[in-house]
């Protein structure tokens, strides 16, 4: 496909956030194009987190990408949470009235692209994004490279959706931008495995050495992390040794818990291996004159708590309705309120994500203070339940304008 020379919204980035984004403008009658600048196997086929919030569900509803979500996910109602060898269930279902969704990032990127290319709308692979010119002017334009030839598209606005190392940023002079990064102090080393999950919801877990994560794909699809060195090799652990390991962390008490089935961990091949390291950024703020960041491209969580895609869909919820009431009446107050509006749900999660980070990863260059605070925390967590509520209503998400 080749694109028009001209539109509306000129989105870089083809992940969720501009694929989102375009959607939910052509539903409001505002064109778009989206370039993307991997091929589209490299997109669909990108590890992520797999929890969508009730908004993020909403939001694939209202723009028809919800069949395969419908007969595939898995609605959840709570989670598990375990330290010092006891486990806490966190009932969302009770303390907030909603649930959230297990449904992969990936799965969500494919049915968004499948989308997009069954409306014939433009959706270009494979496109190199040179430089954003002209954002303070009312005619931007985006050159880029496709097919081996150089090509401007001009727009009445860009959206940098390019991710946290894409070109888009770069157009904002630097002495307008703000930064905040924290990098954590360890790694996840992530496994997808062909065996039915060990428990029917998430487990947590702060283990003696480390923090564990129990999730899944599927009914016959487990994913699970653990906490790993900043700097290690996938390789360089075997497969027993995960295992071993995720068994070492999610273990009980015996005596605790003498009323439910003692738990044990179901092994199983081991289908893909990798680390992803750990930070939190945002950087402020999310406009410069016509042109507009949305997703990783102004703000990065750690995956504890799975909020990065949903803060994503977030921004450009809020994005699509500023746009298309600016594009029907003229009216600045909602872009111009775009980056304080998104910012406030931006620093929420990073909150929410930092402080299920650092409860339950062991810090290696942390001292036994930090531990018992963590601690702390985690039985506040067990015996209130008002501390449940906070925890569980960050966890299904905040209602956009609750925040
Ligand atoms: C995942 O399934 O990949 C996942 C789930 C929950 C998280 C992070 C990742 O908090």
């Amino acid at each position: 496909m080749s694109a028009p020379d001209r539109t509306q919204v000129a989105i870089v980035g083809g992940g969720p956030a501009g694929l989102m984004l375009a959607h939910l403008l052509r539903r409001r009658g505002v064109d778009s194009v989206v370039l993307e600048a991997r091929p589209r196997q490299r997109v669909e086929t990108r590890q992520r987190a797999g929890i969508l919030e009730h908004g993020t569900v909403e939001a694939l509803r209202e723009v028809g990408a919800d069949a395969r979500m419908d007969a595939l996910g898995m609605p959840h109602d709570g989670f598990e949470l375990r330290f010092s060898g006891r486990s806490v269930r966190v009932d969302m279902q009770e303390l907030t009235g909603e649930h959230v969704m297990i449904w992969a990032q990936t799965e969500v990127t494919k049915d968004l692209i499948a989308l997009r290319l069954e409306q014939d709308e433009p959706l270009l692979f494979d496109a190199e994004v040179l430089s954003v010119e002209d954002v303070e002017t009312d005619s931007p334009s985006v050159r880029y490279r496709h097919d081996g030839a150089e090509h401007v598209l001009r727009a009445d606005v860009v959206v940098g959706a390019d991710g946290s190392y894409g070109p888009a940023r770069r157009a904002i002079p630097d002495h307008l931008v703000r930064r905040f990064e924290r990098i954590y102090p360890y790694s996840w080393l992530g496994i997808l495995a062909d065996v039915a999950p060990s428990s029917h919801e998430l487990i947590y877990a702060r283990g003696r050495t480390g923090f564990a994560l129990a999730s899944m794909r599927s009914s016959s699809v487990t994913r699970a992390y653990i906490q790993v060195p900043n700097g290690t090799d996938a390789a360089d652990w075997a497969d027993e040794a995960i295992w071993d390991e995720l068994a070492a962390r999610f273990a009980l008490d015996s005596g605790e818990h003498a009323d439910r089935e003692p738990f044990t961990l179901a092994r199983g091949p081991i289908t893909d291996k990798s680390v992803t390291p750990m930070r939190s950024m945002v950087t402020e703020p999310m406009r410069h004159g016509r042109l507009f960041l949305a997703g990783d491209a102004a703000h990065i969580v750690p995956p504890t708590g799975a909020k990065g895609l949903n803060l994503a869909v977030a921004d450009v919820r809020v994005l699509a309705e500023a746009l298309s009431e600016w594009f029907a009446t003229k009216d600045e107050t909602l872009i111009d309120a775009y980056s304080d509006t998104v910012l406030r749900r931006v620093w929420r999660a990073a909150h929410f994500s930092w402080t299920m980070t650092t409860m339950l990863h062991v810090d290696p260059d942390g001292d036994p203070f930090d531990e018992q605070l963590a601690l702390a925390h985690l039985r506040h967590i067990a015996t209130s339940e008002s501390a449940r509520r906070a925890l569980a209503e960050n966890y299904r998400g905040l209602a956009l304008g609750a925040v």
